[in-house]
């Protein structure tokens, strides 16, 4: 099949990719022109593990090809995504001016029947409003279908090629006979694809994001009640997800969450509602409590050093919003630091693959450091707010010669309590120990009655 992908961001580029490996023949489409040339130079704008690989074997086989040139590479397209940005606008909701933008351009140079299919998460309505502005320039007969994707950043290929579902939002039986061509080789017994109107497909992906949202910043408020009791949320977890209707997955407290959609899809939410006078108080919360939630690992080391951190060296590991990604894009990480660049302290930070984003933002207020050992030097605390895999059992004799105090912040509870303590580190994590606090329970007892350990497990998941 021909398909060509407008936008080359994160979701245009690994579909498009996806798409050209599962032996279609695909045209990507920018209108940066600096991107177009990186990428038909074999150079991958985004970090995301296993893409340049694909991206380097579908374009040798010329099944994959890059352009800014729109109407030579819709010409003849059967099938046209949509994949651009719809950031967060001024009154809170998604800025369509992107979408409107190459809808209008897709008219004006259609010249045979075509399905346009909107990937771009978009307000409910969208599909509609879209195909009655398109259909106000061409004569052209077209079909707009909805497809939101569900594709996590850092895991991109393997939610496209192992997706839960496919979801499929159009009016006609044809444009779902002409999507599920082109999804049918992944999908399954348990990978099903779902047809549904427009509208209920544009909902869905807010409904998604809003609830995955909604379990963060629920755990993350009864992990900080834990504090505040002196329970302990690991086990407080294992015990509620055991009850199968709660299960383990998504229920990690941390300090809160980033990126690039679950801020951006709840506040649209919020937009949306208000837009039909409908109230939205759930989300507004979740909003709020993950706003919160940035501040509780800035207050934990404030606390710590007795309300100030003026001239003390916090090293900081992790700057992206979350592991395997160089996304820094409403990263926990900046108001950390933020927040300590405030407080008088020196600031050195490490991470695997965002440092220059970071550094793009901070210039020369930061120390960088690319081993994250460097940034412990004569350091008197250390924050982690990324669970990097490579942070997660780090060599704490090497730590212990290099900081000047053996303190350690743990912001995703990534790191094995016990271990911490027993090697001589102070340690907080989100829910988990408070200071002077012991537990008549240890792992190991909970691990003779289950092998292995959900809470582990669902880190992973997460
Ligand atoms: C999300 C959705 O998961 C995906 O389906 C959608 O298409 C795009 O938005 P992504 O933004 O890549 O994907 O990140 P995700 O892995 O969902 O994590 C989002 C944030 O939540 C991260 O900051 C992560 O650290 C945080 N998180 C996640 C928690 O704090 N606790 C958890 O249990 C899970």
């Amino acid at each position: 099949m021909k398909i060509a992908i407008v936008g080359t961001g994160y979701v245009g580029l690994v579909t498009g990719t996806c798409l050209a490996d599962l032996g279609n023949e695909v045209i990507c489409i920018d209108k940066d022109r600096g991107k177009i040339a990186l990428l038909n130079a074999g150079r991958i704008p985004i970090y995301e593990p296993g893409l340049p690989e694909m991206v380097i074997k579908n374009t040798c086989s010329r099944n994959l090809t890059f352009t800014d040139d729109l109407p030579t590479a819709i010409a003849d397209a059967e099938v046209i995504f949509i994949a651009v940005g719809t950031p967060q606008g001024k009154s809170g909701g998604a800025d369509l001016s992107g979408v409107w933008a190459v809808g209008r351009q897709i008219a004006e140079n259609l010249k045979g029947p075509a399905t346009i299919v909107i990937k771009s998460t978009v307000p409910v309505g969208t599909n509609a409003e879209l195909s009655r502005q398109m259909a106000e320039i061409t004569d052209v007969p077209f079909d707009v279908a909805s497809n939101p994707e569900f594709l996590k950043e850092g895991a991109a290929i393997e939610d496209f090629y192992k997706p839960d579902r496919v979801v499929v939002g159009a009016r006609r039986p044809e444009v779902v006979a002409t999507l599920l061509r082109v999804y049918k080789p992944i999908l399954g017994a348990d990978r099903p694809f779902l047809a549904m109107l427009p509208e209920s497909a544009e909902m869905t992906k807010y409904v998604a994001n809003c609830l995955l949202a909604t379990k963060i910043s629920f755990i993350n408020e009864m992990a900080n009640l834990c504090t505040g009791y002196g329970a302990h949320i690991d086990d407080v977890r294992r015990g509620i997800g055991y009850d199968r209707r709660i299960g383990f997955q998504f229920l990690a407290p941390g300090a809160g969450y980033g990126g690039s959609c679950f801020p951006k899809d709840v506040r649209a939410l919020i937009h949306m509602a208000k837009m039909v006078g409908l109230p939205c108080q759930m989300m507004e919360v979740v909003d709020s409590v993950n706003e919160s939630q940035k501040d509780v690992l800035p207050r934990l080391i404030l606390n710590h050093f007795g309300g100030s951190v003026r001239g003390l060296r916090i090293a900081v590991w992790g700057l992206a919003f979350k592991p395997e990604t160089d996304d820094v894009r409403e990263s926990p990480a900046l108001v950390l630091i933020e927040e300590l660049l405030q407080a008088g302290a020196l600031v050195r930070v490490s991470d695997p693959q965002a440092l220059e984003h970071v550094r793009a933002i901070y210039g020369d207020r930061l120390d960088y450091c690319e081993d994250p050992y460097s940034a412990l030097e004569m350091a008197d605390a250390v924050a982690i707010v990324t669970d990097w895999k490579q942070y997660q059992s780090p060599d704490f004799a090497v730590m212990s010669d290099l900081m000047n105090h053996r303190v350690i912040f743990d912001g995703r509870n990534c790191l094995d309590e016990a271990k911490v303590l027993s090697s001589g580190f102070q340690y907080q994590g989100i829910g988990r120990l408070t200071p002077g606090s012991s537990r008549p329970h240890t792992r190991a007892n909970v691990l003779e009655l289950v092998t292995p350990d959900p809470l582990s497990e669902s880190f992973d998941l997460a």
